[in-house]
């Protein structure tokens, strides 16, 4: 049907005659003379049809945008005065012998280009798909993909699939349920990830396995989360942390140079979880911002301002600074909006001061909080965050978790609007993740990784004598601020394993329930072993320089986890429901989120 691709014309092929097929991109009538870009996946090229082909140009002023044509033309060079330095074909054009138009587009319901809504875009994603930036992105995403399997198949590692119709995985979210025709009255859950599969197939010998695997979670959706998304998923037999990490990395090393051209660091650096806390206000630290929160608590014991003096003098609450440098000249507009950013993440207030002349004293700084503060701390304070002439300082206060909860977010944001994010790549290994999360409300431990995660305690007794403070086996990869892995060296002794289930209270009745079989093969000869899963769409999004994931997924869904373009989740027919057994206590397409 076509001899060439568009976007593969160049001055090389001057004087031939070629055939290609694509979309109308743009058709303009210029004085006799109808210009047309002609698009396909590789590029754009521009057609021209002269008036004296009479049965061309006929067809050619039918032409609209979206047009489905074919094109049998001479490759012509441009006078050099036309030439168009954006486009790869842009030294060329075609002229027009014969033009067929293979179908006709209805008028567009949207702009083809950024300005479109997200939702026509989703409703539409067909023409979407069709735009360069979309081409790009999904082209980019098969070359990460490509050379993921590339380096792995080097290092031997099966590729095995795992069940979609299986029990229920947690890894935190809520389930997907299948309900079963044949066992009326039962369910499958999707999985959420193959975590006990891919523990399974340890079990059963199978020494290496990797799978670019769906998961599904029913979970608020963000710019990063999609209910359904991709894994790269892996395991290994016989194994610790540093060999996990090291197939990790050099797989995330090999992939950005194979598809980006990009060196990244060898080996990447690793940081404790505490430690990216307490420096960041986060446990994915965005490494190439450079703020740090400083803790101040030392320097505003002693202050009446008992805003700062109770954290300060309290056990696991601590008083912050953040450094913004340059920011006394942000305006008191400004600062409220920092202030109401905050209260966001929980901050009860955004203490601040501007330094306005670092050799003036007490008599350089505007604050709302120096009255409450001796010329001393002022200048302790000063000299702990280095603040010069013209910088603001902001502070936060409470507990340790609150801290960090609102002045890592102020971080990110100061980060982003004051323009310090270097350019670049900034990996980083966390490592040494509480085991259990302490919910204070329901008074419950809670797996801070997934239940299956080892502790790095040498046996159950040890665990559950301190379980808050066991560190567990667990590291996640960082890249720019983003997690885009996780994984852990996992249970493979069974007393353990019933160890962690009695401490986040799921009693034995419930464990053999639920995971029976888990317990079960644990006392058969278990390997240990231990793994890792990327975010493939988050890998792809950042390659790509998206912020969501939405653009580097074919057909992505909306936030309120809806398809546009094929109108699911739909509603089913009352036979389809009886077959099922199942009857609804409410009417399709109702939302009741009354216990979020
Ligand atoms: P985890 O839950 O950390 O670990 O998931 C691994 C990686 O998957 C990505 N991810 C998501 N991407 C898009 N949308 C989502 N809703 C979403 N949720 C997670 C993240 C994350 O780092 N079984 C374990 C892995 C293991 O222990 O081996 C697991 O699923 O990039
Ligand atoms: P208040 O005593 O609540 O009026 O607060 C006095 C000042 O302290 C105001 O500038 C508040 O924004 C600030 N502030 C209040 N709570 C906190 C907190 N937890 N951390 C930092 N600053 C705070």
């Amino acid at each position: 049907m076509r001899t060439h691709l568009c976007g593969d014309i160049t001055e090389t092929l001057n004087e031939q005659t070629i055939t290609v097929c694509g979309w109308v991109d743009r058709a303009r009538d210029l004085g006799g003379l109808i210009f047309v870009g002609l698009r396909d996946h590789a590029g754009l090229l521009q057609v021209v049809i002269e008036p004296d082909n009479k049965a061309a140009f006929a067809v050619g002023e039918t032409l609209r945008n979206e047009f489905c044509v074919r094109v049998t033309g001479r490759v012509r060079l441009r006078p050099e005065s036309q030439w168009n330095s954006d486009m790869a074909t842009g030294k060329v054009e075609v002229v027009v012998d014969e033009l067929t138009i293979l179908s006709t587009a209805a008028p567009l319901p949207l702009l083809m280009s950024d300005e479109d809504g997200e939702e026509v875009r989703l409703k539409y994603r067909y023409l979407d798909l069709r735009r360069e930036r979309m081409q790009h992105n999904l082209r980019l995403r098969t070359r990460l993909t490509r050379a993921i399997r590339h380096y792995l198949d080097g290092l031997d590692f099966q590729d095995i699939e795992t069940p979609i119709l299986t029990r229920a995985t947690p890894e935190g979210a809520r389930d997907y349920l299948v309900p079963s025709r044949v066992q009326q009255g039962r369910f499958f859950a999707l999985p959420q990830s193959p975590q006990l599969f891919k523990q399974l197939l340890m079990m059963g010998g199978m020494d290496r396995y990797y799978q670019i695997a769906r998961c599904f979670r029913d979970e608020d959706l963000r710019a990063d989360r999609q209910p359904e998304f991709t894994q790269l998923d892996l395991e290994m037999a016989f194994v610790e942390e540093a060999d996990v990490q090291s197939v990790a990395e050099g797989m995330v090393r090999s992939v950005f140079a194979e598809v980006l051209d990009i060196k990244l660091p060898d080996p990447f650096p690793r940081m404790s979880w505490a430690e990216a806390m307490h420096r960041y206000g986060s446990d994915k630290p965005d490494l190439r911002n450079p703020l740090e929160l400083i803790t101040i608590s030392e320097h505003v014991k002693d202050v009446e301002f008992k805003v700062f003096s109770e954290p300060a003098n309290k056990e696991g609450s601590r008083v912050v600074a953040l450094k913004a440098s340059g920011g006394a000249s942000l305006t008191r507009r400004q600062i409220d909006e920092y202030t109401e950013y905050v209260a966001r993440y929980g901050a009860k207030g955004l203490a601040w001061m501007k330094v306005n002349d670092r050799d003036g004293g007490v008599d350089g700084i505007q604050s709302p909080v120096a009255k409450f503060l001796s010329a001393e701390v002022i200048e302790a304070i000063l000299q702990a965050t280095d603040a010069q002439t013209g910088d603001a300082l902001f502070f936060g206060a409470g507990t340790e978790p609150l801290v960090a909860a609102f002045m890592g977010a102020l971080r990110n944001k100061l980060g982003h609007d004051l323009d310090l994010i270097a350019a670049g790549w900034a990996p980083l290994w966390v490592v040494d993740f509480p085991m259990f999360e302490d919910d204070p409300e329901t008074e419950r431990l809670y797996a801070l990784h997934h239940p299956f995660t080892a502790p790095a305690v040498p046996d159950p007794e040890a665990l559950k004598q301190d379980p808050t403070h066991a560190v567990s086996r667990a590291y996640d990869l960082v890249l720019n601020g983003a997690e885009i892995g996780g994984g852990s060296i996992r249970i493979h002794d069974q007393t353990m394993q019933q160890a962690v289930f009695d401490l986040l209270g799921i009693d034995a009745k419930e464990a053999k329930e639920r995971f029976g079989f888990l317990l079960e093969a644990l006392r058969y000869g278990c390997p240990p072993h231990g793994g890792i899963a990327f975010g493939i769409d988050r890998i792809a999004a950042l390659m790509a320089g998206e912020n969501s994931i939405r653009e580097v997924i074919a057909f992505p869904k909306t936030t309120n986890a809806g398809c546009p373009l094929t109108g699911a989740p739909s509603g089913i027919d009352a036979g389809q429901l009886d077959e099922l057994a199942i009857a609804l206590t409410k009417p399709p397409g109702s939302s009741d989120n009354a216990e979020d």
